[in-house]
This record gives structure tokens, sequence and C-alpha cells, in this order.
């Protein structure tokens, strides 16, 4: 039941469809895929499998994936959530490349897919497409949201879903922030108090992130991504929790995208507790800026 991998996929709501589209494949070297009831599926170009998703309309995000190893672990979790009276769909086909999924909603309202996809030899080729900009990503890395109820949402991935908690930041009874991971990246899935930091009290995306081959390689995106338009958040900085470097933008279309390299793996069963999120996040430092306390939204079923 635990045969999962790591973050798929997700599909994210933008204000203005045509821009976002050309800002993600022109301005920072995605390629499309194919355009599906009214979403455009995009992907980093290493394998062919997408990576993201957009959809006209509200920002936010629809829902996200993480990979199984095929469709009986798809099956296996249908039949374990539904033992365990959750509602799951099928999604069996209704994206490319996604042979078998079955989506679920956690306790924040954020849904969720556990998919087989069609290529499945994994991530890390070497020979981009030719239609692929130089400075692209790697791959879709992770997500976080905020959600009023963290321990909910993290109780849910841990014992339904099978994920691992790796830390904790503030109270285990009320945390910060959680980071939850299928195998044994720091975390696919991070979860942030909607209102421990003077946040909303909506469950809402806070970043969609893509990881990078080095520092080098983040670095040359930055210069492409503010050339093609983007806005310059946070960053170049270092997180405490998951060791990795990080900067944050904000696209176009409407949604904060971190970019993401060097995250620590681990294998422990018992997560770590931090002391605050500040403790978490930063390892350099300064201190999460204002603006961080937002997030880009939720959006309701498609
Ligand atoms: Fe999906
Ligand atoms: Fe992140």
């Amino acid at each position: 039941m635990t045969d999962i991998h790591r973050i798929e996929h997700a599909r994210i709501g933008v204000e203005d469809l045509e821009a976002a589209v050309s800002f993600y494949t022109d301005g920072l070297g995605l390629v499309e895929f194919e355009q599906k009831d009214g979403v455009v599926y995009l992907g980093c170009g290493r394998d062919d499998n997408y990576d993201v998703g957009l959809i006209e309309g509200e920002t936010g995000i629809e829902h996200f994936a993480v990979r199984a190893t095929d469709a009986s672990v798809v099956e296996e979790y249908e039949q374990r959530l539904e033992g365990a009276d959750v509602s799951t769909e099928r999604t069996d086909g209704n994206e490319p490349g996604q042979e078998a999924g079955v989506r679920f909603s956690l306790p924040s309202g954020v849904a969720m897919e556990v998919v087989a996809v069609s290529d499945d030899k994994y991530q890390h080729f070497e020979e981009p497409k030719v239609s692929r900009g130089g400075q692209a990503p790697a791959d879709v890395n992770h997500i976080q949201f905020l959600t009023p109820d963290v321990v909910a949402d993290m109780e849910f991935l841990r014992d339904s879903v099978g994920l691992k908690i790796s830390e904790i930041a503030g109270s285990p009874d009320d945390p910060e922030i959680a980071f939850a991971r299928c195998k044994t990246f720091h975390h696919d899935v991070a979860l942030k108090s909607s209102q421990a930091l003077g946040e909303t009290d909506n469950t809402s995306l806070h970043h969609l992130a893509f990881g990078f081959d080095s520092a080098d390689h983040l670095v040359n995106f930055i210069d492409s991504a503010v050339n093609a338009g983007c806005e310059f958040e946070r960053g170049i900085g270092r997180h405490h929790g998951g060791n990795n470097i990080y900067a944050y933008i904000w696209t176009p279309g409407g949604n904060r995208l971190e970019l993401n390299t060097q995250m620590a793996t681990l294998t422990r069963e018992e997560p770590e507790i931090s002391e605050d999120y500040e403790s978490a996040t930063v390892a350099w430092g300064p201190d999460a800026p204002e603006s961080f306390t937002k997030g880009s939204g939720l959006l309701h079923k498609k």
C-alpha cells in the first residue's frame, strides 16, 4: 500500500490561459503535450509525462497526483480508501499519459490522485526534447498548500495514503508546517497552517515547486523567468528542513512557483520536530517576507 513514489503532476488555474501558456513554453522552456477539455498540459520534457496542467479562470490548485508503480497499485488504493469510507473516483485515461488514477480529497478539500503513467521509465533522462528550451526545469518537485487543519491533512496523508512525515514545525498538536514524503526525498507534499502565521482561514495553493539539476541550472532559469515577466519574490536561500536551495517567483498567470535543488533524502520513520516555521525553513536568513502568507487559491472539481 505504499508503492507510491514522487509527485507526478498538478493542475492549476491561471487568469489568462494564452498568456500563461506562452510564459511557460516560450519563457520557461516547457513543452506543450496536449490541449483537452479546456486544459493545456505541459511538461519539463525529460519524459513523456505532463507536469503541470493549466486551466483558465481562477488561480490555485485543482488537483495534484503522486505516481504509483502500476495500475494494480492504483486498484489497491481505491479498495483501501473505500474501505476506510473515503469517497473515490477513478480517473483512468482522463489526462495525457495517465493510464490509471484514483482521486479523493484531503480533509482540507484539496484533491489528490494516485496515478499510473504510460512513460514509467522515470525522470532522469539526459537528452531533452529538441523543442525544449535550454533552461527548463528537470521535473515537478513538490507541492505546498495552506490548510486550516494541518493535523487532519497530515494524519490523512500518513494513515490513509501511506506517506511518511519527515518534519513538523511548532507544536505537534497544532503545527505551523508539516512535510510529508512518498519515499526518501524530504517532501513531496508540505502542509502550511493557514492561520498560524497571519494567513487567511482558507485552503489554498501556496506553491508548486520545480526541481533543477544544480544551483547553476536554477540561477540560469531565474534569468529566463525574470526576463519572461515573472515577479521575483524570495531567495536565493537554503531551507533548513530538506536542506534544499530555493527561490520563489510569481508567474504572470497568478501562482507562486518554487525553484528547488539539492533536496535531502532520509529514511527515518519518526518526524523531526522543529521549534517553529522559521527554524524549520530558514538556514541562512532572512525570514519569509510578509507576502509569504498569501496563497493563490483552491479550484473546485473540474
Ligand atoms: Fe491527474
Ligand atoms: Fe517548497
